[in-house]
């Protein structure tokens, strides 16, 4: 059987790929990726290619590439993750976050169309639903009130994979998780970039009072939350994916220099994010008792591995942000050009 994953070289899509070799090690995968800035072919590395992982470099937004991709191979499912992620890149130039993000989203679903009992996984985020009140816990009903472009243009995609579901009958779920962690995280997210600057005796740059709250989730459980959806979620349905439990910005910091030994004077205050979320928190009831998923991993031991593999593994991110990996722009899209 053989199952597309898009993304599977970024930060959640390589950690999924190496769970699901683990775990399903007689399904086929495919690999769709176009190695933006934060795809890099080292993070599957380990995972190796062969009859059982292959992998494409290309666009999820090429409709040509994709129909061949069809065709070539009988897709049993498609976990799609590839997406341009970053929030402040999104609020820099949301162009390109309508073209990954609601584009290439749609050029899937068109090719899931076209072949019949192609099972679709559209992995989205808590962001979809806004900024959560003080002790408010978003769940699947939760009205969608996205605040940035990267949180609108997921949720214009998840709504345009719930309509394909409705109007044409076709299998289709979406996830929505909260902020993962963990290892290969590109370091412009909190948690890898908060790790790097402290080792590297530079200032963590803090949002605004940083009092801004997320709920953290191991990227190791959000892949077991994945593959329990894809193998028996509900057609139609939504699952959060989350903890429950919620961390301030600033005390992710100071968690990090405590355990390496740096000084809270490196944290530095600086300007708020425009219309910035203060928190997010998820119910994810469903998820728990529909599929019997639990996370495995709590924040305090979770982190402190988290921080150790970027200690462990300056190589990979001193490539990383030398920009080694850059192989990307083989794609059309008119905002690259
Ligand atoms: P990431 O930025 O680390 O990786 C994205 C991957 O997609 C990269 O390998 C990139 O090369 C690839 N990609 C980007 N544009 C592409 C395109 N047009 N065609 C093909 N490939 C393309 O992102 P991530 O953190 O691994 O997130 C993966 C998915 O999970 C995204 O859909 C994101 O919205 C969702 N998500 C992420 C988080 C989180 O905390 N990181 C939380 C909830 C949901
Ligand atoms: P981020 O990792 O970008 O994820 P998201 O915006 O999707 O939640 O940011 C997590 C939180 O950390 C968010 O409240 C913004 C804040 N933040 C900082 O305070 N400083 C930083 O340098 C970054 C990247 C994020």
């Amino acid at each position: 059987m053989h199952i597309l994953v898009t993304g599977g070289c970024g930060f959640i899509g390589s950690n999924l790929i190496r769970m699901l070799r683990r775990a399903r090690p007689t399904w086929k995968l495919v690999n769709l990726d176009a190695l933006t800035y934060a795809g890099n072919v080292e993070n599957v590395k380990d995972v190796g290619e062969d009859e059982h992982c292959a992998f494409v470099h290309g666009n999820v937004a090429n409709a040509a590439l994709v129909a061949g991709l069809f065709a070539r191979y009988d897709f049993a499912s498609v976990l799609h993750l590839a997406a341009e992620s970053h929030v402040d890149r999104s609020i820099v130039g949301p162009q390109l976050f309508v073209e990954t993000n609601i584009c290439g989203t749609h050029t899937l679903l068109e090719a899931v169309r076209a072949h019949a009992n192609v099972r679709f996984i559209q992995v989205s985020t808590d962001e979809v639903y806004g900024s959560a009140a003080s002790g408010q816990c978003f769940t699947e009903a939760t009205p969608l009130q996205p605040t940035n472009p990267y949180a609108a243009s997921k949720a214009a995609a998840d709504l345009l994979a719930l309509a394909y579901q409705r109007t044409y009958g076709l299998d289709i779920v979406v996830t929505r998780c909260t902020n993962n962690f963990g290892p290969y995280q590109f370091p412009e997210k909190l948690i890898p970039l908060m790790c790097i600057n402290a080792l590297e005796d530079k200032q963590l740059p803090i949002y605004g009072d940083g009092a801004q709250e997320r709920d953290w989730l191991h990227v190791e459980d959000h892949c077991s939350a994945l593959l329990a959806i894809l193998e028996r979620g509900k057609s139609g349905s939504t699952y959060n994916i989350g903890t429950g439990q919620t961390c301030t910005n600033l005390t992710i910091a100071t968690r990090i220099l405590a355990h390496l030994g740096k000084p809270d004077s490196l944290i530095r205050h600086i300007s708020d994010r425009p219309g910035h979320d203060r928190r997010y928190a998820l119910d994810s009831a469903r998820l728990r008792s529909e599929l019997g998923w639990m996370p495995r991993y709590g924040l305090g031991d979770a982190l402190t591995k988290t921080i150790d593999w970027y200690v462990e593994n300056r190589g990979w991110w001193e490539r990383v942000l030398s920009g080694a990996y850059r192989t990307a722009p083989a794609n059309e899209f008119p905002s690259r050009a």
